[in-house]
């Protein structure tokens, strides 16, 4: 195609050709990576990998970043701030802010719960205590030992991956614990009504590693979601007249995303923090984001305050440029403008994410259910078996959990006739993507090794974190992202159930 000489000396209409032609490209060279639903997108051949997951987008995403990019506003500018509130929209949360990872969102909301700003009694304190859970994701864990508070590792049930909240008061040191802050599981939401009463009891945080759960929910009755402090349903759902039905990452004080490519949705890298109620929360979670600054201008913007040269503030003279002026040691951790501009298009497209992540373990667990025998298949929180006709039958408490997984976690059950790494081993033979539910027994790390040979105090256990144990040997997670396609998952099933098959044969 040739541009002809009056479009290329009109900006407006070369930019309008760039986009066409960004289009036109991205058509031609990733159909490979439309979602499986989509027609144009590039049937899978037999024999070839099958991902655990992977973006999946189309030419909308690709024009979306290259048209940020023509901007070249750089840093975070006008598609952060859109982004930013539609996903605070989403979600139903007072604000979202947007971090380069799912790791630093954790880091700021914990750094956020150390702030001078806070009440004294609630504030984090060096050599304070925050529980979380010992089988995971190191970076839930991290920093909460970099901002010198101490991790104190309960234990997970292995059937739901999460947290075994019988722990919570075990776990509990009156004047030391601050917080709780812990993972709904590959997308499994943990026992959120359980955890806040803890937290309630205990006028604690919360923080919700939301990173592998965008897109869950989780229910309870009325009255109970009222003792708690809860009336109002997540916008978009509602289970009932009787029930408060919210997504994850809602409940607590402080919620995380990671936007991380295998993640419910993608920026590329990015994350989120969600606050969920508290103005002065954002303000210091901001201001953590931004440098540590006391002015929360945005960039590119001066003297939102009407005050820029009328403060005193630490030991400064009094009219010091408030752009200047620090009230944490904060850190850098904005991502780009035309990575803002990706996941707005992502987050169009996440109901469809959420079902296709739902409907794809449905099929693997229908089609893997002959394999009871020797695999031990996750069960979302609260339910107490699944069958194909009826699905999920519920526990006694009246909570429910609705999962958009991240991952199909299974465990070799202890009497089977071949281990998890013989089933991972075969999976890999057949190019089906597979993992470990990340750091298994995050304990037996070897940072975690080497951080309490160094500095004992630094991390408190509480129990043998047997089930801990259990998932670090015996399980492993298939991909549900919304990539795969009916014959992936068949491919998939048929290689386990023939390997299965052949084993208890054999
Ligand atoms: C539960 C959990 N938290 C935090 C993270 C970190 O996210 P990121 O990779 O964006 O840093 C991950 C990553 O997958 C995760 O699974």
């Amino acid at each position: 195609m040739t541009t002809s000489p009056a479009s290329m000396s009109d900006p407006a209409a070369l930019r309008q050709e760039i986009l066409r032609l960004t289009r036109e490209y991205s058509r031609q060279v990733h159909a490979p990576f439309r979602p499986a639903a989509d027609h144009d997108r590039q049937p899978w051949q037999e024999g070839s990998t099958i991902p655990y997951a992977g973006r999946v987008f189309t030419e909308d995403e690709v024009e979306a970043a290259v048209a940020s990019t023509l901007d070249f506003w750089l840093t975070l500018g006008k598609e952060g701030e859109a982004f930013q509130q539609e996903l605070a929209a989403f979600l139903g949360v007072r604000h979202s802010l947007l971090v380069n990872s799912g790791s630093s969102a954790n880091l700021i909301a914990i750094s956020a719960l150390t702030s001078p700003k806070l009440p004294d009694d609630r504030r984090i304190k060096l050599g304070d205590e925050v529980i979380t859970v010992a089988a995971g994701f190191p970076t839930t864990v991290a920093p909460i030992v970099q901002v010198g508070a101490v991790p104190v590792f309960i234990d997970a049930d292995p059937i739901t991956g999460n947290v075994r909240c019988e722990q919570l008061e075990e776990a509990y040191r009156s004047g030391k614990t601050k917080a709780v802050m812990m993972a709904h599981a590959l997308g499994n939401p943990f026992d959120l009504a359980a955890t806040l009463a803890f937290c309630q009891k205990h006028n604690l945080w919360l923080v919700e590693d939301n990173c592998d759960a965008l897109g869950c929910s989780y229910s309870m009755p009325k009255q109970l979601a009222e003792s708690l402090g809860f009336s109002e349903n997540s916008p978009g759902l509602d289970d009932g007249p009787d029930r408060v039905v919210r997504w994850t990452g809602t409940w607590g004080d402080i919620s995380t995303q990671s936007f991380y490519p295998p993640h419910h949705l993608t920026m590329g890298e990015g994350g989120a923090v969600n606050i969920v109620r508290d103005q002065k929360l954002k303000v210091i979670a901001e201001s953590f984001r931004d440098w540590g600054r006391d002015c929360w201008c945005p960039s590119g913007i001066d003297n939102t305050c009407n005050k820029r040269f009328d403060w005193q503030l630490g030991e400064l003279p009094k009219g010091y440029d408030h752009k200047y002026t620090y009230s944490h040691l904060g850190f850098n951790l904005k991502p780009l403008d035309p990575q803002a501009a990706i996941g707005r298009v992502q987050l169009k497209r996440l109901p469809e994410f959420i079902e296709a992540r739902k409907q794809n373990w449905e099929i693997l667990r229908e089609g893997l259910s002959a394999q009871e025998n020797s695999l031990e298949f996750a069960l979302p929180t609260h339910a107490k078996a699944w069958d194909s006709e009826q699905g999920f039958s519920w526990d006694e408490t009246g909570c429910r959990t609705d999962c958009s997984w991240f991952g199909f976690k299974i465990a070799v059950k202890p009497g089977a006739s071949f281990t998890r790494t013989e089933l991972a081993q075969e999976l890999d033979r057949n190019m089906i993507g597979n993992r470990m539910l990340f750091g298994g027994n995050l304990v037996r790390q070897p940072a975690f090794v080497q951080l309490k040979q160094d500095r004992p105090e630094a991390m408190r256990v509480v129990g043998k974190l047997v089930d801990s144990d259990q998932i670090m040997n015996n399980t492993l997670f298939l991909g549900t992202y919304p990539g795969l396609t009916q014959e992936m998952l068949q491919a998939e099933i048929d290689v386990i159930n023939a390997f299965v098959s052949g084993q208890e044969d054999g």
